[in-house]
C-alpha cells in the first residue's frame, strides 16, 4: 500500500474521529508532511476530510468515496487479503476481468469494481445500461481448485443471487425477490442483474476460471433510458457504497463455499418471483406458456405446460404484468 493508502486506512479505521497529524504519523512512522501531502491528495480525489489545527484529520461520515481500504474495513476476516482492483470507468467488468486473466497470474476471488461501465454486458448477448455515480458495477474472479466437482456449476448463478439477495435483505431491512434465473427484485423492480461466465474444458472436465458479474442500482439517475424506464428499480439508500460493496462480498463468499446445497436451494425458492406463476419463454423459436412448480437441484425451472412436465435450463422467463409481456 502507498502512503494515500495507509493514511485512508487509518481514517477509515476512526471514521468520524478526529485523529491529530501528529498522531498519524507516529502509527504509521511516516513523516507529518507527508501525512499532510496524502490528505490534500485525498481531499482532491473526492474524499471528504475535515482538518482542524488542534484536533487533526477526520474522515466524514458522509464521504461516500469507494475505496480498498475502505471496503476491507467492512469484510469479514476470510477475505481480508483479496485483491480488490477499483475503476473510475471501464467498458465491462467482466471483458476487463477476462483481460486480466488471460495477461497474467490473477489471485481467487480478485474482485473489481467500477463507478461506470461503456459497455456493460447483460445475458443472452443483450447489453446491460450503467449510470455513472449511482451504482455499483464488479465482477468477481474465482480460479477454482482442478479437483472441484464438475457439477457444481450448475448452482454458480443460484449462488450468487442468493449472496444478494442476502445482503440486500440484511443491509436494507426487506425481502427482495430473484427471478429466475438471476434477476433481483425489490418492490417489483428489477434492482440488479447478474451474469456468470465460465471458462471451461469439457473433455478434461476442468473450469480454469468463473466470472460472476454483478451489477446493483443504488439510486436513480437522473435520466433512465427509455427501454429500461418501466422495470428499472434502485435500493434508495444511503448506506456507505463501501458497506454495501463488503456485504455483497461478504455474502458472495458464504453462499459460494456453502456446502449445504439444500440451504441455497431452499433460500432460492422462498424467495422465487417466478413459482407458483403462470410464465412465457421460448424454446426453440417456439413461444411456450406454463406454470412454474419447481426448480430442481441443477437450478433449472420446471414448468407444468399443458400437464407435461418441462425443464428449462437456461433463458429468460416472463411472468404476466412484468415488463417482458409488453414486447
Ligand atoms: C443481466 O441483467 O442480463 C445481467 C447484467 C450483468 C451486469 C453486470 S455489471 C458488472 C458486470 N460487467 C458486465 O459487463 N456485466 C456484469
Amino acid at each position: 500500500m502507498n502512503t494515500k493508502e495507509v493514511v485512508l486506512q487509518e481514517l477509515e479505521k476512526n471514521r468520524g474521529i478526529y485523529i491529530s497529524g501528529q498522531e498519524l504519523a507516529d502509527r504509521l512512522k511516516i513523516s507529518r508532511t507527508a501525512i499532510w501531502k496524502a490528505i490534500n491528495a485525498l481531499k482532491s480525489d473526492g474524499f471528504i476530510i475535515d482538518s482542524q489545527t488542534k484536533r487533526g484529520y477526520k474522515l466524514d461520515d458522509a464521504s461516500d468515496m469507494i475505496s480498498v481500504p475502505g471496503i476491507k474495513e467492512y469484510l469479514i476476516p476470510e477475505l481480508k487479503d483479496i485483491d480488490i482492483i477499483l475503476y473510475d470507468e471501464i467498458d465491462s467488468t467482466n471483458t476487463e476481468a477476462k483481460r486480466l486473466l488471460y495477461s497474467g497470474e490473477i489471485k481467487n476471488f480478485t474482485c473489481l469494481v467500477s463507478d461506470y461501465q461503456t459497455s456493460g454486458r447483460g445475458r443472452t448477448g443483450k447489453s446491460f445500461k450503467s449510470y455513472k455515480g449511482t451504482g455499483i458495477y464488479y465482477s468477481i474472479i474465482l480460479k477454482p481448485k482442478d479437483n472441484f466437482d464438475f457439477s457444481y456449476f450448475d448452482l454458480v448463478t443460484i449462488r450468487s443471487a442468493v449472496s444478494v439477495s442476502k445482503a440486500i435483505e440484511k443491509l436494507l431491512k426487506e425481502s427482495p425477490q430473484i427471478k429466475w434465473v438471476n434477476d433481483i427484485y425489490l418492490k417489483g423492480k428489477k434492482v440488479c442483474g447478474i451474469l456468470s461466465e465460465l471458462d471451461a474444458d469439457f473433455e478434461s472436465k476442468t473450469v480454469s476460471s468463473i466470472i460472476v458479474g454483478i451489477g446493483i442500482n443504488l439510486k436513480y439517475p437522473p435520466k433512465l433510458d427509455e427501454e429500461i424506464k418501466d422495470i428499472f428499480g434502485a435500493l434508495n439508500t444511503d448506506i456507505l457504497r463501501n458497506k454495501i460493496i463488503a456485504s455483497l462480498l461478504n455474502e458472495f463468499y458464504l453462499s459460494y463455499y456453502e456446502k449445504e446445497t439444500e440451504s441455497i436451494l431452499k433460500y432460492y425458492k422462498d424467495h422465487s418471483l417466478v413459482l407458483g406463476k403462470e410464465v412465457f419463454y421460448e424454446l426453440n423459436g417456439q413461444k411456450k406458456q406454463g406454470k412454474a412448480i419447481d426448480i430442481n437441484n441443477k437450478g433449472n425451472l420446471l414448468v407444468n405446460v399443458n400437464g407435461k412436465e418441462e425443464i428449462l435450463s437456461s433463458g429468460e422467463v416472463s411472468i404476466k404484468g412484468d415488463f417482458l409481456n409488453k414486447k
